[in-house]
């Protein structure tokens, strides 16, 4: 037997009985007369002690020659320390070896396989499995499975069903790039991998499946951030005869199950937005709502003081940041250096100090006088202590930079900890979206998503930029954690929608025929969900990168570096496949 227990699983209870544990050798420390191993498994670590004198010379010898990471097993007595050690849940006992076997042995591990560790990314991306080794890597996984059967038992219990899905399906020109798969058997042809399992879920509901879900594999070719993976995975789920309200409050009950089940947090009923309210209050889809900091417009107070900087812009807006009218000269120089980074790209930033003593002082007073800085702090509430920012200029582009500037600042006034929760949704979303590049509209969510039954009539007026979609997304401290939509289940006015976003009548047939024909059959109305499950798995683990919640995750440059991949592939199956790359 290579072990009756576990490494992490010995306690003073099992002092005097024999037993075999296996596992990593984690350090050995010679002291001559005293010898200690330290074994490593999922479960823990087990002090092996061997008093040398005493011992039989074999496991003397052989102890001394084990190397960090060999794998062993040892039988012998559980015994209680001399001295105990609180860091170990295993560390009142010890145990004094009658056998050791050397399972096998390891070459130095290129980092230490410890709670922090000295190995950088990519070292430890490309020998990901002895990352998966160390307590935090391991303990992200299992915070994942964790996740994934409370998802299961919660949804089992109001009747969704797990449906798999096919990986191998049919391109579509909405959306992100697919990643495509060539066929041998059909040259010149491609499938492609299911950027989500939209359009089957939706026949599940026109099969009668009426509550479906699934923890499923999604592929998406588009540019990576710490919140993005190439492949990633979704909680994905539909529900037919339903309205949007039915599935909100589903939804929000799978959240907060998670919550309480996983994290013992009870979160309160989940507060909504309009999309409108989010971009006015917030400048962003997905605000922040730790804190509250909401944007106030100031064209009504600025305007016509021969500043040009207001006079000019569209739009004159900013935050009051509480408590922060100390800020040094020096720390709102970062601020201005911040809002002008390129990936913001704000020309410059006003600030008015509201000073404790009761006296404004702005960057601007040549423009200004206090008393009328007076009436921007009225505008804002502003109380004395508080820090006015202001922003001015096109009107979408400022929103978006006074977003990044509320989160900037809110992380400076530690006002967004990562062990508070504060989850809504969003709702409303407007149904297309204007792209200036390609001259046409876009679906906001995805093609499928269903009009406001009030904002149909505006379909087919020049307002049409104005429909609102029954589309919603769930947002937790600042990251959209899912989206969905209540679907179209008519035939027309699904074409109606293939029509504005400038499909012709046989294109829309040839990419989503299929679709529109089973509309024809009987389709329930219905709509749903997909969460981003490595998302909320990073969400819950207090961490914003997801790859640590992937076990064997892509770097930022798509590539899995451990196997190597993508890589190219033999001329002899390019052949097979029908694909001559030296024609491009
Ligand atoms: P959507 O495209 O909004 O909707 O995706 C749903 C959720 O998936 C997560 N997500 C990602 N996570 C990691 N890496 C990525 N590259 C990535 N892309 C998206 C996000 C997002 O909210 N079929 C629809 C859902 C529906 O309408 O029911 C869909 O896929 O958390």
């Amino acid at each position: 037997m290579l072990r009756t227990h576990t490494c992490g699983e010995l306690r003073i209870n099992n002092v005097t009985q024999t037993v075999t544990i296996s596992g990593w050798v984690q350090g050995v420390r010679d002291k001559g007369s005293l010898l200690w191993i330290d074994l490593r498994d999922r479960y823990g670590i087990t002090q092996i002690t061997i008093e040398t004198e005493n011992a039989v010379k074999d496991i003397v010898d052989t102890a001394r020659s084990l190397g960090r990471e060999f794998v062993i097993s040892v039988t012998g007595k559980v015994v209680e320390r001399y001295s105990k050690s609180d860091k170990l849940e295993t560390g009142e006992i010890e145990i004094t070896p009658d056998k050791i076997v050397v399972l096998n042995s390891s070459i130095t591990p290129p980092f230490t396989i410890e709670d922090s560790t000295d190995g950088g990314d990519d070292i430890r991306m490309k020998y990901r499995y002895l990352d998966l080794r160390r307590n935090p890597v391991r303990q992200n996984l299992e915070l994942r499975h964790r996740m994934a059967i409370e998802t299961r038992l919660f949804l089992d219990k109001l009747n969704f069903l797990e449906v798999e899905t096919p990986v191998l399906i049919k391109s579509t020109p909405e959306g992100a790039r697919d990643f495509v798969v060539p066929s041998r058997m059909n040259q010149g042809e491609f499938y492609a991998l299911p950027q989500s399992p939209q359009t089957f879920k939706q026949l599940l509901m026109v099969g009668g499946f009426d509550r479906y879900y699934q923890i499923v594999k999604c592929f998406r070719d588009e540019d990576l951030r710490a919140d993005r993976q190439p492949e990633f995975t979704q909680i994905d789920c539909e529900m037919a005869f339903v309205e949007q309200e039915d599935i909100l409050n589903t939804f929000e009950g799978l959240i907060r199950h998670l919550f309480k089940s996983v994290k013992g947090i009870d979160i309160p009923e989940l507060t909504r937005m309009t999309y409108a309210d989010a971009m006015k209050f917030y400048g962003n889809d997905k605000p922040d709502i730790r804190f509250e900091m909401k944007f106030v417009e100031l064209n009504g107070v600025v305007k016509g003081r021969n500043f040009k900087v207001f006079d000019d812009a569209r739009l004159v807006v900013g935050i009051c940041a509480k408590g922060a009218a100390e800020y040094s000269r020096k720390q709102l120089d970062e601020l201005t250096e911040f809002v002008k980074r390129p990936q913001i790209g704000a020309t410059g930033l006003v600030y008015a100090r509201y000073n404790t003593d009761g006296t404004i002082k702005s960057s601007v007073d040549k423009f200004y006088t206090e008393e009328e800085v007076k009436k921007w702090a009225v505008a804002f509430d502003a109380q004395p202590g508080d820090l006015m920012l202001i922003m001015a200029g096109e009107e979408n582009k400022t929103r978006k930079a006074l977003s990044e500037l509320r989160l900037e600042m809110g992380n400076r006034l530690g006002l967004r900890d990562k062990n508070t929760f504060a989850c809504h949704w969003v709702i409303d979303f407007p149904l297309l979206e204007w792209n200036e590049e390609a001259q046409r509209f876009f679906a906001m969510h995805h093609p499928f998503t269903s009009p406001k039954p009030e904002d149909i009539a505006l379909l087919n007026s020049d307002q049409v930029g104005k429909v609102r979609a029954n589309a919603y997304d769930m947002v937790i401290n600042g990251v959209e954690v899912g989206g969905g939509s209540i679907r179209i289940f008519n035939k027309q006015l699904q074409s109606q929608l293939f029509d504005l976003l400038g499909f012709t009548k046989e294109e829309a047939q040839a990419q989503f025929g299929f679709l529109m024909n089973a509309f024809e059959f009987g389709a329930p109305p219905h709509g749903g969900i997909a969460f981003g499950f490595d998302r909320l798995c990073s969400l819950f683990g207090g961490a914003e990168v997801i790859r640590d919640f992937i076990a064997f995750p892509k770097n930022n440059s798509g590539r899995d570096v451990m196997i190597d991949s993508p890589s190219p592939i033999a001329q002899a199956q390019l052949t097979e496949l029908g694909i001559d790359l030296k024609k491009n």
